[in-house]
């Protein structure tokens, strides 16, 4: 099943259409799909995390612009306050604001030509996952041999793109080949896309996994209990720096201690040369609720429970880190390898 479509009724063919996704704050608990009508309910599914990771958020973007255009088909003003609202959502991964503009550029072409480049911004998702799973599967065969352990971080699988994934997958890619001995998935703390949603991912793939704590992972690679680390990214900057969900930066710091290949997949949609580097990118602050609830894999509504909180407290929720160039040994796209340890760049 697709993360996220557009869908028509077939007994209303022509203009007539809506967004379906899967409802990722649901997950694993329950398979919930939203069917979203209104820009105003997709800006807070977005918001929500209900769709979440930069590819889909590209995708999102571009069929909220294709919802946009249906619904204020008369009323241009509204129409670009609610293009702005879509691209605005979410300020870090790259993929949002690029999803909705390119669908926006058509605006003038009417709905029609709005909702086919829409179709095309999720095609070319669906068809750089698979390009990038082949090509990250040869790369870490390359780097660590055969049948390594890989550790991840966040949900790079099929949830956060179309399907497929990036960086999971290239684990799932080398669980087909017989070349992976297994994964340590790191909970992803506070909203636990690690623990919920790629736990959830790989036990449908069959994969041998385990979920650590975020701390724990530069003390497994001490220990040799992993053999490389893969990820994705929400923004690649024109140095090479990479923006991804916080917890990357420390990741990186414990393979560069322990000499281990730090891998980052993501498509060319996710690289952006406009940005020079890290320190330039906005990093989203979620806010403190999300750090003093105690939500689990199995109770995520606990970050809306305050009688599972740690209490009044005040927070710091970066979404998201950099990290720098230095400390990635390579950047994986459906066209490149880009080998940072010998000097390229994006
Ligand atoms: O806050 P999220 O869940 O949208 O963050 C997602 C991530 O950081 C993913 O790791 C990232 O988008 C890479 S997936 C291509």
């Amino acid at each position: 099943m697709r993360t996220i479509d557009w869908v028509t009724d077939p007994d209303r063919p022509g203009r007539e259409g809506r967004i379906e996704l899967i409802d990722q704050t649901a997950l694993p608990g329950e398979l919930r799909v939203l069917r979203i009508a209104a820009v105003t309910d997709l800006v807070a599914a977005i918001r929500s995390l209900a769709v979440r990771g930069a590819p889909a958020l590209g995708v999102a973007g571009a069929f909220g612009v294709a919802l946009a255009a249906r619904q204020f088909a008369d009323d241009p003003a509204g129409l670009a306050a609610a293009v702005h609202e879509i691209e605005t959502a979410r300020p870090t991964a790259v993929n949002l604001a690029r999803g909705t503009r390119r669908a926006a550029e058509l605006l003038s072409s009417g709905p029609d030509a709005v909702l086919r480049e829409a179709y095309a911004v999720r095609d070319e998702e669906i068809a750089s996952s698979e390009a990038m799973a082949l090509r990250g599967a040869d790369l870490i065969s390359e780097l660590c041999g055969p049948r390594p352990r890989l550790l991840t971080h966040c949900n790079t699988g099929g949830l956060c793109t179309v399907t497929v994934g990036t960086a999971l997958g290239v684990i799932g890619e080398l669980h087909r080949r017989g070349a992976l001995a297994g994964v340590i998935a790191s909970e992803t703390r506070p909203l636990l896309q690690g623990a919920r949603l790629t736990a959830w991912e790989l036990t449908q793939w069959g994969v041998d996994f385990r979920v650590a704590v975020d701390s724990a992972g530069p003390f497994l690679m001490a220990r040799g209990e992993v053999q490389a680390v893969i990820l994705g990214a929400d923004r690649i900057c024109a140095n090479g720096d990479v923006i991804n969900k916080i917890g990357t930066y420390a990741h990186a710091l414990g393979a560069h201690r322990a000499g281990l290949p730090f891998v980052v997949v993501a498509p060319e949609s996710t690289v952006d040369l406009d940005t020079l580097d890290g320190a330039a990118v906005e990093i989203e602050d979620r806010g403190a609720a999300e750090v003093t609830a105690l939500s689990s894999p199995v109770n995520p509504a606990a970050s809306v429970n305050p009688a599972a909180s740690v209490g009044p407290a005040a927070a710091v929720n970066p979404a998201f880190d950099v990290t720098p160039h230095d400390l990635v040994t390579a950047i994986v796209t459906e066209r490149r390898v880009i080998r940072l340890d010998r000097g390229e760049k994006p």
